[in-house]
């Protein structure tokens, strides 16, 4: 059994009870992923499941045979860094930073379900093809992922900059994603 992480094969543990929180930080070292309540409450060990956000402190490693996980070492490094990486630092998006990596994760897929047309409790149109990223709806679909140190505008004004500019869109606040 195996899993590719950040794109390199790795094996699962022998122990079934291995979360995969507990996995990537303790036998692979990627220490980025954070353990913050362990329980599924705070959003600091989000990690990338075939793109898709996942609590890895409620995730059995084993359940995850065969598939792509990406962490935050995945996603960017010190010296290329992720646009929205760069954003958090542009936009004072952290503090102690604990939260940060599953703030940058959670915000990479959760751009993309808005993409996909996956509503969240705030979305007026639950049938829309996708979604625009207000600043409700930025809120809302980031509410999973804390910050202790109340970074949260900071966190919103670094997507909502990041995504913007990608968008090219004429409002430099509004972020229309396309279909
Ligand atoms: Fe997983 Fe808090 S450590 S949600
Ligand atoms: Fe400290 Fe978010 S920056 S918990």
């Amino acid at each position: 059994m195996a899993i590719t992480v950040n794109g390199a094969d790795v094996a699962l543990p022998d122990d079934p009870r291995v979360s995969l929180l507990d996995h990537l930080r303790e036998t692979l070292h990627l220490s980025g992923t954070k353990k913050g309540c362990d329980q599924g409450a705070c959003g600091a060990c989000t990690v990338l499941a075939g793109g898709q956000r996942i609590l890895s402190c409620l995730a059995l490693a084993v359940q995850y045979d065969g598939q792509q996980i990406t962490t935050i070492e995945g996603i960017g490094t010190a010296t290329d860094l992720h646009p929205l990486q760069q954003a958090f630092v542009e936009h004072d998006g952290f503090q102690c930073g604990y939260c940060t990596p599953g703030q940058i994760c959670s915000a990479v897929a959760m751009v993309e379900e808005a993409r996909a047309g996956m509503p969240s409790h705030v979305s007026d149109d639950l049938l829309a093809d996708h979604f625009a990223l207000s600043h409700d709806e930025l809120r809302e679909r980031m509410s999973g992922n804390l910050c202790r140190c109340g970074a949260h505008n900071g966190i919103i004004a670094a997507i909502r900059a990041t995504y913007a500019d990608e968008a090219q869109t004429q409002d430099p606040l509004a972020v229309e994603t396309a279909a």
